[in-house]
């Protein structure tokens, strides 16, 4: 039987699907520079922090700005993404997600956020899922983005639980690179292709329960 006292939560692509704001507003941007961004580059971006995706964005058009554009074209990003997300409402949580959640309070397993986004908190209240976590990590609260285990690290302290009695939903590369750093096991969300890493992978969280995951945590101990 595993012993899973924790279970934290990447929020963008694992609760609410706004990867597809992000990658509109980085489209908007990459056309506005004069050039293609497309899904496939777009895949780069997931679990990575603003700073970073902007890095990868100008990489991906042959663009180069000094630090000050650089700020200007990260905040005309975000500007265009909090648009999009200001409308959001509870419609927007992904199958399977609230569900979960509850089922592993009611269980006794706590529950945090571990997520890079800065906006995590206005998702968080559109959505009504503030009330569904015992700790939220967010954008603001750490100085190094995933891989680094600091999200996740933190989310464990304080819950008060160790990271090996902690299990990590990802549906980033990143994300499940940070949560082995960290010393806790992973589930990935996705596709095997992306996230082979993870202990067990699962296309998404409808019909997921925890009953689910201890058997699916036992089979892969077994092997
Ligand atoms: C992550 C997303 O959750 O948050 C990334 O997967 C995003 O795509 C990052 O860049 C930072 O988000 P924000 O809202 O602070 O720009
Ligand atoms: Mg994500």
């Amino acid at each position: 039987m595993t012993d899973i006292q924790a279970c934290l939560f990447d929020l963008d692509g694992v609760l609410v699907d706004t990867a597809k704001y992000h990658y509109l507003a980085w489209k908007r941007l990459a056309e506005e520079l004069g050039f293609v961004f497309t899904e496939k580059d777009n895949e780069r971006l997931k679990g990575v922090s603003r700073t970073a995706s902007l890095q990868i964005l100008l990489e991906v058009g042959g663009v180069t700005v000094d630090e000050e554009a650089r700020q200007q074209l990260a905040e005309r990003k975000n500007t265009w993404y909090v648009e999009s997300i200001s409308g959001m409402d509870h419609s927007e949580i992904l199958p399977g997600a609230l569900e979960f959640l509850k089922e592993c309070r009611t269980r006794g397993i706590k529950t945090a956020l571990g997520s890079a986004s800065k906006n995590a908190m206005l998702i968080l209240n559109n959505t009504g899922l503030t009330p569904c976590f015992d700790a939220i990590i967010d954008g603001t609260k750490t100085s190094s983005a995933k891989p680094d285990p600091e999200v996740f690290l933190l989310g464990a302290s304080e819950l008060g639980i160790s990271p090996s009695a902690c299990i990590v939903f990802e549906d980033a590369e990143a994300g499940i690179e940070a949560a082995i750093r960290a010393g806790m096991r992973s589930v990935g969300i996705g596709s095997p292709d992306m996230l082979g890493r993870a202990d067990i992978v699962v296309p998404s969280l409808a019909g997921f329960s925890v009953s689910r995951l201890n058997r699916l945590m036992d089979e892969t101990a077994a092997l």
